[in-house]
């Protein structure tokens, strides 16, 4: 049985410590895991949003964590995973909203830089600026200027790029022109990636649980709407989920009819198997970790004081460490999954080894 309790789940991780906080004013939880302490840093997101119970919440953070172990892996950028998330029990805004985020600048300061921060889901660029002022450990913020700066356009480039990748792999060309692609989810990936599918002539579908966020993106960028529970049934070359995690599974893999999906969620596979899953219906996944890596890439590279010229040269990367990744899996006939996973494992035990 999948684990339940908050006990539980810490023992089924492959993590090391989980820093767990109640926060009475506000009748939410506020974790901070912890996935290689080895590394300089465990870095990652903070997420805020209302769980059905902490436990919920918790699991998120553990399994995010995990994820950016490998996503720093991917990229080969010596941190370690680590990701917050404050588990809300009801909407939070105004000044209750800036009490949490104070008190969750404390927790991480309590680390003394064991845990670097940074925007995840339901944390706005007004709220990295704050949290931002009273704690150093704040990532992707410009500590001399003081202004946030936003890794969502990047994750989406590298989206975009990874995509092409992906395309050229499978047929033999990267013209996104006249392809369909389904971008699930509107936000601070989302919305750039389907700039980009614009630009490049691609036919959008779009869908987001705010009907009125789609309808905005088509009227800008033309395409068509597609209701959210719809998403998994319509007709497209290319799905890219931007959004939720889990959303590849046992359930809508039957029913996809994209042949390639590549996306900025984290944890888009609901459990393992589901690569398989994907691998025997004939669609090309790109791993989430790797293909979502560009926000990483930018907040590692601006944090060095590189330009955007600079940073955006970097994310292209990502389309031979794709390349690489889908030629290997097609060598070995399994999924992508495994192949950047060995990848990942390589690097990870050769920093150990170093250490
Ligand atoms: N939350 C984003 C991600 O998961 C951006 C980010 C990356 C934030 C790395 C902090 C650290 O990729």
């Amino acid at each position: 049985m999948a684990p339940t309790t908050i006990p539980d789940l810490i023992m089924a991780w492959s993590g090391r410590s989980v820093l767990v906080q109640y926060d009475k004013p506000t009748a939410s939880w506020m974790f901070i895991a912890l996935h290689d302490p080895t590394a300089k840093q465990c870095v990652g997101g903070v997420r805020m949003k209302v769980y059905p119970c902490p436990e919920d919440g918790l699991r998120d953070a553990l399994r995010l964590a995990e994820g950016m172990t490998y996503k720093w892996a991917a990229i080969d950028v010596e941190f370690g995973g680590g990701k917050a998330v404050i588990a809300l029990s009801r909407p939070v805004a105004g000044a209750e909203r800036q009490g949490l985020l104070e008190r969750f600048a404390a927790m991480a300061n309590s680390l003394n830089g064991r845990y670097g921060s940074g925007p995840d889901l339901g944390i706005t660029q007004e709220d990295v600026d704050f949290i931002a002022k009273r704690t150093r450990y704040m990532h992707c913020y410009d500590h001399t200027r003081r202004v946030p700066i936003d890794p969502g356009p990047y994750t989406a480039y590298g989206a975009f790029v990874g995509m092409k990748a992906a395309l050229r792999h499978t047929t033999g060309t990267d013209n996104l022109r006249d392809r369909v692609v389904l971008v699930q989810g509107l936000g601070d990936t989302g919305l750039p990636l389907c700039n980009l599918l614009h630009e490049a002539g691609a036919a959008l579908r779009v869908t987001d649980i705010d009907g009125g966020r789609a309808k905005a993106v088509v009227a800008e960028l033309g395409g068509e709407v597609v209701a959210p529970d719809a998403a998994y049934d319509a007709p497209c070359d290319i799905y890219a989920p931007c959004a939720i995690g889990a959303t590849l599974n046992e359930d809508t893999i039957p029913r996809l009819k994209a042949k390639i999906i590549a996306g900025t969620a984290n944890n888009q596979l609901a459990v393992p198997e589901d690569g398989e899953r994907l691998l025997q219906r004939g669609i090309l996944y790109c791993p989430d970790y790797v293909v979502n890596g560009g926000g990483a890439v930018s907040l590692a590279m601006f944090d060095e004081g590189k330009s955007v010229a600079e940073v955006r040269t970097s994310v292209e990367a990502m389309d031979r460490r794709l390349t690489a990744i889908f030629q290997e899996a097609a060598a070995n006939h399994e999924s992508p999954v495994h192949a950047a996973r060995r990848k990942a494992e390589l690097r990870i035990a050769k920093r150990h080894a170093a250490a």
